[in-house]
């Protein structure tokens, strides 16, 4: 018996009849409380919108607004060899060294001259390009100076498409990573690259090098860089490095590094800023 009263008191509480109320409340209460919720969560909804919305006024899309990492710009050579930096061949089979020359190729296509000509302006050299915002009036889409793939002469791949790895006189071609608003050089000398042995026992077997463009220079033109968003057609300057006796059949370990009075070289903070060091290796003999 008292089982069934107690399913009678479920029953009357999921619906009572009588009092005409569902779980325990009338329709009335049962509205109420769902419209407090509903004006409840709109009222919640509306408060993150608005949040969002006045914090995404106070970001400029084409500035980043915290930038810290990159104060000081890393390097990096191409053809990119694997995560060791190593440019190692053999004259003789040409698969060993075709595959470099295809990366280049396809890392200096954007450079073609008359890609440059559509995309970018031709600029007064030797200075920056500044193209400053005044004030709240944004300066955007900002333009960007040519860097001609003809520029890097014996290393573009036009004039010698093996970019010297069949002669064992490669090429290697070296960026700088881009820093925006960075103005590197000072008192108008421009940023330059150069190359050496980066250990004691290899200063003989490096050889002569020549630099593209004259002096292995960035110019001063490709700076300052303005952020992806606001300099869409950005072309990175390149500098091309020849090996034109370098010994063979021998490891050889080579360092670049930019040379500039506001650039530091291998702060404590990054040992690999503004410095690049890779293994060349050209084997001639099986
Ligand atoms: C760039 O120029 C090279 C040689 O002049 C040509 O083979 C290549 O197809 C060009 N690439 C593009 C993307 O125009
Ligand atoms: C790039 O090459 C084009 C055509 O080859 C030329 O008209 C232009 O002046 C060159 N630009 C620079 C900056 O040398
Ligand atoms: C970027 O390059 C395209 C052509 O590829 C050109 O139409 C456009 O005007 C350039 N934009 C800027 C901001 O230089
Ligand atoms: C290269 O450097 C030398 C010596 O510093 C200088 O005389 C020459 O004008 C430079 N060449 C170019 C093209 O900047
Ligand atoms: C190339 O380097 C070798 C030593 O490694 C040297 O004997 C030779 O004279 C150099 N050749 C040129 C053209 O500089």
């Amino acid at each position: 018996m008292a089982k069934e009263g107690e399913k009678g008191e479920w029953k009357e509480f999921i619906w009572n009849p009588r009092t005409r109320e569902f779980l325990g409340r009338t329709a009335s209460s049962w509205g109420l409380i769902l419209l407090f919720y509903l004006i409840f969560y709109i009222f919640l909804a509306g408060l993150f919108a608005l949040t969002m919305y006045v914090m995404l006024q106070t970001l400029d899309d084409h500035k980043p607004t915290w930038q810290d990492r990159l104060s000081t710009p890393g390097m990096v050579i191409r053809p990119k060899a694997d995560e060791t930096f190593e440019i190692v061949y053999d004259i003789q089979k040409t698969e060993t060294w075709d595959l470099y020359a295809q990366a280049l190729d396809k890392f200096l296509a954007p450079y073609n001259n008359s890609i440059q000509v559509q995309k970018n302006d031709e600029c007064v050299p030797d200075q920056y390009y500044k193209q400053e915002d005044s004030g709240e009036v944004k300066n955007n889409p900002k333009r960007s100076c040519q860097f001609n793939r003809t520029m890097l002469e014996e290393c573009s791949g036009i004039y010698d498409q093996h970019y010297g790895y069949q002669e064992g006189k490669p090429c290697i071609i070296i960026k700088l990573n881009r820093v925006i608003g960075m103005l590197p050089g000072k008192n108008g000398n421009a940023p330059y690259v150069t190359c050496g042995a980066k250990v004691q026992e290899d200063t003989d077997k490096i050889g002569e090098l020549m630099y593209f463009p004259p002096n292995g220079t960035f110019n001063l033109m490709y700076y300052p860089y303005y952020g992806k968003k606001a300099q869409v057609n950005y072309s990175q300057p390149l500098v091309a490095i020849k090996f034109l006796n370098v010994t063979h059949n021998q490891d050889v370990n080579i360092e670049c590094k930019i040379n500039a009075d506001n650039i530091p070289i291998g702060s404590e903070r990054d040992k690999f800023a503004g410095r690049v060091s890779f293994k060349l290796r050209i084997n001639t003999k099986n």
